[in-house]
């Protein structure tokens, strides 16, 4: 195991994109001015899509620019097409991830496009992104199973994490987008795709709808991944995926790291206590279970 873990945070982005409940644009700012005190080193701010399709980040440009950049944090977002990265340039975007799925019935369903379109509308961003210095996530959805389709080979997980990677991408994030991954399963994928892509290139984004997120990230740990996605008070999942609950709470990440011994360099009562705060924004309480027995103690 790695001895120190970075943690990328999504909730702004994975959280919210799926939230009910309007959050107003300030709250959006506050929360992620509240995260980049935490100790985090790279927080996913927000999502330059269609608002058609996610009307939740239709203020992406506004939140954007309106959160405190501090030293030394990176803030990417997501950026679906040409037209996404101009929105995102246009208000300084440093970083951007770009996504798709081992699975085609899921990716026409959340990008309408298959696989290797979506690979061939990505093309143009890498290219402009490498000329104007910006830094190019990648992301695989449906890594251990599809809502429409089922099981995901693990080759097509390889091969889609292989791709990006190929083309530009300087981290690949496996993400079991609905949950269903279990320890066995997330180790075997994570090594097979690592024979392909070095493991220093790779994140795990685990939801935990099931449950499994923490069991399969020590999974992952002890193959020796260093990156790990997750998202505070636990919220989030994703729009096109029927029933898909959160990531994995990153205070629960965060506190299970450091009993291992792993530094995060997080201040694990601050991010309990944003936590906190975004769930009551949500009106609900932290979906964290270390937040709430650090609330408690
Ligand atoms: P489309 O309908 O095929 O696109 O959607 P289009 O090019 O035909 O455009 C349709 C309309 O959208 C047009 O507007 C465009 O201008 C507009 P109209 O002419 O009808 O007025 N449009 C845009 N507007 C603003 N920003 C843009 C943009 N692009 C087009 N960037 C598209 C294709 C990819 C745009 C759409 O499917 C989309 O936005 N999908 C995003 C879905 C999404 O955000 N899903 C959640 C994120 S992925 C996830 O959560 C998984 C992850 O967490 C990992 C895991 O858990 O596995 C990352
Ligand atoms: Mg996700």
């Amino acid at each position: 195991m790695k001895s120190s873990v970075r943690i990328v945070e999504v909730g702004p982005r994975d959280g919210l994109q799926n939230e009910k409940t309007t959050v107003a644009t300030a709250d959006k700012i506050a929360l992620i001015d509240r995260l980049s005190a935490t100790g985090l080193r790279s927080i996913e701010a927000t999502s330059f899509v269609s608002p058609k399709w996610v009307p939740q980040l239709a203020d992406a440009a506004e939140v954007y620019a309106g959160i405190r950049k501090a030293p030394g944090v990176r803030y990417p977002v997501l950026v679906p097409n040409e037209q996404g990265y101009e929105r995102a340039r246009a208000v300084g975007v440093e970083e951007i991830a770009v996504f798709t799925a081992a699975s085609e019935a899921f990716n026409r369903r959340n990008i309408n496009a298959g696989i290797d379109e979506s690979l061939q509308r990505f093309a143009p961003v890498l290219e402009r992104a490498r000329a104007d210095g910006v830094a190019v996530r990648g992301y695989v959805s449906t890594v251990l199973g599809c809502p429409y389709q089922g099981d995901v080979p693990v080759a097509d997980v390889v091969r889609v994490a292989r791709a990006l990677h190929a083309m530009g991408c300087y981290e690949v994030s496996l993400g079991d987008t609905i949950g269903v991954g279990t320890p066995g399963k997330a180790r075997a994928m994570l090594r097979a795709v690592a024979q392909e892509v070095p493991m220093a290139a790779l994140a795990v984004h685990f939801h935990d709808t099931y449950g499994q997120a923490l069991a399969n990230i020590l999974a992952c740990l002890e193959e020796g991944v260093a990156v790990v996605d997750a998202s505070v008070s636990g919220a989030g999942g994703c729009p096109y995926a029927q029933g898909a609950s959160g990531n994995v709470a990153t205070e629960d990440v965060v506190y299970m790291l450091r009993g291992l011994g792993v530094e995060t360099g997080i201040d694990l009562d601050a991010l309990a206590e944003t936590g906190r705060w975004l769930a009551a924004r949500l009106g609900r309480e932290t979906g964290s279970k270390a937040g709430k027995a650090l609330a408690a103690a």
